[in-house]
């Protein structure tokens, strides 16, 4: 079946490390915004395309009110055919909604939600220019587990600057507190055209630092329970983000709003981004590059825990003499494990994934 994410391209302040896709809110009519999507998820009605996973992410989809969200999930209703028991996330951002916000989205059929938390030092969230508080953030969580929300994902960062062993396992400790079923856990990226990159905190922390920060950061998270399933994402049983799963399982998905990226029927494409071009044409999308399809099973199957299956190694032609003899040097230096005829990477080889992968790759 079928994901689709909706781009929400509003925040109500541009943090200095984001790249993605985001503008001011108070320059645009959001309803104008919603029609454009209705009319882009038109196109593709008449498919009667089954779908299993929506996923609003940004930006700040947390922004919208819940007419404008309700509206969206009655287009993707009428539009596709929605199966009863999917998937539907939305991301948050921890001060921009409140109670009755919430009630309106668990009415609505919001399944999972997903904080933007960082990180739980309010030093950090200084340093990471973010307009919350680590106090915003567990009460909002509370609240939402209070709700009867049961599929609660948080997002935390490793390498802020100015982050020291001892302030992560702080926020780890909140973590375990909060007993939320899932978990990102991402290495801040300095990236390109971003405040950050042209002005890096000399604060930051170097590899070695980072890589100790993650290795222990994902032994604690296994030992409340959160159990690794990708590089950077941690579920308790059954939680694991089936809309994320299908980005790294090579399911069709379908992106709508500026920026999003979809993969459909072997083919990927993005929409423009830019906001006022994609009001003006939303279907206009445009084909990226086509890649080595084998090559990109390749990486993404080995971002996730449960690796690559040999079988399938062998079927589709990887399994030269040249290929054994590298998997058995990485297996031994425990940079891979075989288990159950699979191959998967250790925690050492998740830190060195795209040497891995160029090593195995290159004949
Ligand atoms: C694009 S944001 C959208 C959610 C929401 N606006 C927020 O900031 O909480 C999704 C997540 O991407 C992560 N992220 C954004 N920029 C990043 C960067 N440069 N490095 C690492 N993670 C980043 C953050 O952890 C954030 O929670
Ligand atoms: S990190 Fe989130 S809130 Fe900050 S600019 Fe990016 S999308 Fe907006």
């Amino acid at each position: 079946m079928l994901g689709i994410y909706i781009h929400i391209p509003f925040c109500v302040k541009k943090c200095p490390y984001c790249n993605f896709y985001s503008t001011s809110i108070c320059k645009y009519n959001i309803n104008s915004y919603i029609n454009a999507i209705l009319n882009h998820m038109n196109i593709y009605k008449k498919m009667e395309l089954q779908v299993n996973t929506i996923y609003f992410g940004g930006g700040t989809p947390s922004l919208l009110n819940a007419n404008h969200i309700e509206r969206l999930i009655l287009a993707v209703k009428n539009n596709f055919k929605l199966y009863r028991h999917s998937e539907i996330t939305i991301e948050i951002n921890p001060n921009t909604l409140n109670k009755s916000k919430l009630i309106s989205l668990k009415y609505m059929g919001v399944n999972r939600l997903s904080f933007g938390v960082q990180s739980f030092n309010d030093s950090e969230l200084n340093m990471l220019g973010r307009t919350h508080t680590a106090q915003e953030s567990i009460n909002i969580i509370e609240l939402a587990k209070n709700l009867k929300f049961e599929n609660i994902s948080i997002d935390i960062m490793i390498g802020i600057p100015g982050q020291t062993f001892k302030s992560l396992n702080h926020t780890l400790s909140i973590v375990e507190k909060l007993n939320i079923q899932h978990l990102s856990l991402y290495q801040l990226k300095i990236e390109k055209g971003t405040p950050f990159y042209n002005n890096t905190p000399s604060s930051i922390a170097n590899d070695d630092v980072i890589s100790y920060f993650y290795m222990a950061a994902c032994k604690k998270l296994e030992s409340i329970g959160l159990k690794q399933y990708e590089i950077s994402n941690f579920a308790k049983n059954g939680k694991k983000s089936e809309h994320n799963l299908k980005y790294w399982t090579l399911k069709n998905y379908l992106g709508f709003g500026p920026s999003a990226h979809s993969f459909f029927k072997g083919i990927r494409f993005y929409n423009i981004p830019n906001l006022d071009a994609y009001m003006l044409n939303p279907s206009k999308s445009t084909i990226t590059e086509p890649t080595d399809i084998k090559f990109e099973w390749f990486i993404l199957s080995l971002r996730l825990n449960c690796g690559v299956k040999i079988d399938e190694l062998k079927r589709k032609n990887f399994w030269t003499p040249n290929f054994e003899f590298k998997i058995k040097k990485l297996e031994k230096e425990k940079i891979i494990y075989i288990k159950n005829n699979n191959i998967s990477l250790t925690l050492k080889g998740m830190l060195l994934q795209n040497s891995v992968i160029l090593y195995l790759y290159n004949p």
